[in-house]
């Protein structure tokens, strides 16, 4: 067990879904929510609008090609609750606490998310059926 409480925020709760912009606009009349950051993320072919909430961010995610792990969500499931990312202050040392208590990691070693964030992404199998994602500012 790790000395000490390896989360410090939830970071965002990411939604799935077709159109960002309906999805956006959607927020807006619904809570009078506005655009804190929005972002093309390549690697992951993603495009990802960030509503914040007090520390942290509802993110609104859409795929921007057909191989993009957003679009095989909606494919499977539909459009909805995609992953919860965590913020943690190490996100290699959260990794390895993950690890060590039995979760199997998407990401082996962290890499850049965005926002100029660092992230791993850890598999719903072994983790309570959520896929958390691990967010380092
Ligand atoms: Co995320």
């Amino acid at each position: 067990m790790p000395d000490e409480l390896i989360l410090t925020e939830i970071d965002h709760v990411a939604i799935a879904v077709r159109d960002l912009d309906a999805a956006v606009d959607f927020y807006q009349r619904a809570f009078g929510a506005t655009v804190a950051h929005r972002e093309i993320v390549d690697s992951d072919g993603v495009e990802e609008a960030l509503v914040k909430v007090a520390d942290s961010y509802i993110q609104l995610t859409a795929a921007t090609r057909d191989d993009s792990p957003i679009a095989k969500a909606i494919e499977k499931r539909g459009e909805g609750l995609h992953h919860i990312g965590y913020r943690v202050d190490d996100c290699q040392a959260a990794l390895d606490a993950m690890v060590a208590a039995g979760a199997t990691p998407i990401d082996k070693a962290p890499r850049p998310g965005s926002r100029g964030t660092t992230v791993a992404f850890i598999h719903p199998k072994g983790a309570c059926g959520t896929l958390i994602e691990l967010v380092q500012e």
